[in-house]
């Protein structure tokens, strides 16, 4: 950075002072000060001639493509969208689900910001777009430069495969690729903020593509304010008070399913039926506790509590097996890491058992290192402002398994499940504009569901119930057994009478010697099916992907045609949320 010379027009300490924070600050700091500075002239009337320093006469035009299923990608997208436009770049923000890979031949300058999903799989509105990307027919993308930011999980094999797959394809096709793809992990907000202002700085580096530059009034340079994007995030949750929860199973079930209800009315807090819920979740002080003695440091409070909020202790993920074995030196554990072994022994087991089985003495601050943040799920929000005017309910599923003799339990769900009423849990909205009610109401509603993915459709119901919806709605709703897992039985067959809805058509798998599932009762009802979609109805599926929607997605083709659902889908009518 040049220094400003003696002879500029400041006093002596002030050219110093000003050298102090000019050489200190980052290109996106710059940029931000000659864009203030601007700012400052144009609303004093300053000539250009006045000006100390010109702003930019044009600006450079920079898509952000993302492909996201819960909205992180998304999220990142809006907040690089949000940093490029105070850097003066004329940024705009595209969904995979609106895109084609000639989007790319005309944007010239690209950041991909990609999610995986299921084993390696691009989110599911990312689908075709990504198809269309990897088939031999892709057009050139020679004059695109294009950086990639890939989303994932460590939990996962195919870690960032989606990212990893379409930065690679890029450059392929010809793309100039204009710096290095960062994969980041469940704790990739901060990263992902320092990766998007160095790339930024560098699109503004490199002579901008020639296609790409507009000519601007720099008053002009948009800011960018996203209303739909909440004020509380994981970073800056609401501590929410449980006023009540029930476990919904009947005694003797196999499942656990808690109904929380949160008091939630506070000024900001507002969600839509669709919207997930972010927890922040808390680790079970008892395993905490196991854990610290088995590496020697059981007698540390203050690390307890780091642990208990802070880091993920249960996952087993192969970067934390290749670190402990770095830190161990043995080998042995770095066998562990191999791919071959790596999966099979991960499968059933958590960080615990890798520490007890290799023990060794580790120091607060390696164990800290090796562990990574403590992520926050979400949750399908199950009540409707409307219906319960600040409060916020959730349906959660407690996660329980037994495992090489010892008993597991899921970190949020075990948690909330045992809560009682008047706790504090952090809370935040997830906004999810992909999962949302017909804005026509006369429209006819067709909702497909198992285990807790019934959530949603409660909030559904109630909206529809409390707005006087003329359109017919129809339950489709699995679980084991009828006398102890039909969740929210008495209000679905309020709502029957009260005609919010219209058809409930249920399927217990173990009422009976065979297996009855969802997909079996979409078969039988194919024909009224098939009317109702006439009719224009949309159709939302929410819950296990695995489990239960694979084989609704497969039923709904069998029923309606593969193709007509793909229409469906590209029309917005079919709504997955799936997880
Ligand atoms: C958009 C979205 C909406 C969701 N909505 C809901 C909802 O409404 N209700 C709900 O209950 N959940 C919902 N979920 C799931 C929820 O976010 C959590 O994933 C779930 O509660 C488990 O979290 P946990 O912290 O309790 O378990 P974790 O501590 O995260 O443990 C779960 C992990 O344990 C492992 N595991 C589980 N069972 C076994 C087993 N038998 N053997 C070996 N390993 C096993 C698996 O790796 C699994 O991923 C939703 C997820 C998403 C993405
Ligand atoms: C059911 C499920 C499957 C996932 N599969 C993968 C995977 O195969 N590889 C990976 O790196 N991440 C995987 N993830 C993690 C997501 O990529 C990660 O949560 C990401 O932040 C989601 O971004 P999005 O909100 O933009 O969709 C998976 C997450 C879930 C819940």
């Amino acid at each position: 950075m040049t220094a400003l010379p003696k002879s500029a027009p400041f006093p002596a300490d002030q050219i110093e002072t000003l050298n102090t924070i000019v050489a200190r600050a980052t290109p996106l700091q710059r940029s931000w000060l000659s864009g203030f500075l601007a700012g400052v002239d144009a609303a004093n009337g300053a000539t250009a001639s006045q000006q100390p320093l010109a702003p930019p006469r044009v600006k450079s035009k920079l898509t952000i493509l993302y492909g996201s299923e819960t909205g992180n990608s998304e999220g990142l997208a809006l907040k690089a969208r949000k940093t490029a436009q105070k850097l003066g770049f004329d940024a705009k923000v595209l969904d995979m689900a609106d895109a084609t890979p000639q989007a790319l031949v005309a944007a010239k300058d690209v950041i991909v910001i990609a999610a995986t999903w299921g084993e390696g799989d691009p989110p599911q509105r990312a689908a075709t777009f990504y198809k269309s990307l990897m088939a031999d027919n892709a057009p050139r993308l020679d004059g695109v430069r294009f950086a990639v930011l890939a989303l994932g999980d460590t939990a996962y094999a195919n870690f960032c495969a989606t990212g990893r797959a379409i930065d690679e394809r890029l450059g392929v096709l010809g793309g100039l690729r204009i710096a290095d793809r960062i994969d980041l992990d469940l704790d990739f907000s901060q990263k992902a903020a320092a990766w998007t202002e160095s790339i930024l700085a560098k699109f503004q580096l490199a002579e901008p593509a020639a296609a790409n530059i507009v000519h601007i009034d720099f008053k002009a340079v948009p800011q960018a304010d996203d209303p739909e994007w909440p004020l509380l995030d994981a970073e800056n949750p609401l501590a929410a008070e449980i006023s009540d929860l029930v476990n919904l199973n009947g005694s003797g079930s196999s499942s656990e399913t808690w109904h929380l209800e949160f008091a939630t009315d506070v000024p900001g807090w507002t969600y839509a039926p669709g919207d997930a819920i972010g927890v922040i979740p808390e680790n079970d002080p008892e395993l905490v506790s196991a854990l610290l003695d088995t590496v020697g440091l059981g007698a540390d409070v203050t690390l307890a509590q780091q642990l208990t909020t802070g880091r993920e202790i249960t996952t087993l993920t192969r970067p934390l097996v290749q670190a402990y074995a770095k830190l161990t030196g043995r080998a042995d554990v770095e066998a562990i890491a191999s791919p071959d072994r790596f999966a099979s022994y991960a499968a059933d087991r958590q960080v615990i058992d890798l520490l007890c089985e290799y023990r060794e003495r580790l120091s607060a601050q390696q164990l800290v290192d090796l562990l990574r943040p403590l992520p926050p799920r979400l949750y399908s929000v199950a009540s409707s402002l409307a219906a319960h005017q600040g409060e916020t309910h959730l349906l959660v599923g407690a996660v329980r398994w037994q495992s090489h003799g010892r008993a597991r339990n899921g970190v949020a769900s075990a948690h909330l499940a045992s809560r009682k009423r008047g706790d504090v849990v952090k809370l935040y909205v997830k906004p999810n504009r992909h999962f949302r009610l017909p804005a026509d109401s006369t429209r006819p509603i067709v909702m497909i569901g198992a285990g807790t993915g019934i959530a949603p459709f409660r909030a559904f119901i109630e909206e529809r119930a409390a707005i006087e919806a003329k359109g017919k709605s129809w339950l489709f709703f699995g679980a084991r057994n009828f006398t102890t897992d039909f969740l929210y039985q008495l209000e679905w067959q309020d709502h029957l009478t009260s005609g919010a809805l219209t058809n409930l058509d249920v399927a217990f798998s173990r009422d009976q010697p065979e297996k009855i599932y969802v997909q079996h009762r979409i078969a039988e009802n194919a024909d009224a099916l098939r009317g109702w979609v006439s009719d224009g109805a949309h159709i939302y599926v929410c819950g296990d992907e695995k489990a239960m929607a694979r084989d609704v997605d497969k039923a709904l083709g069998d029923v309606l045609g593969v193709e007509a659902l793909d229409d469906l889908r590209n029309a917005g009518r079919y709504q997955r949320d799936v997880y």
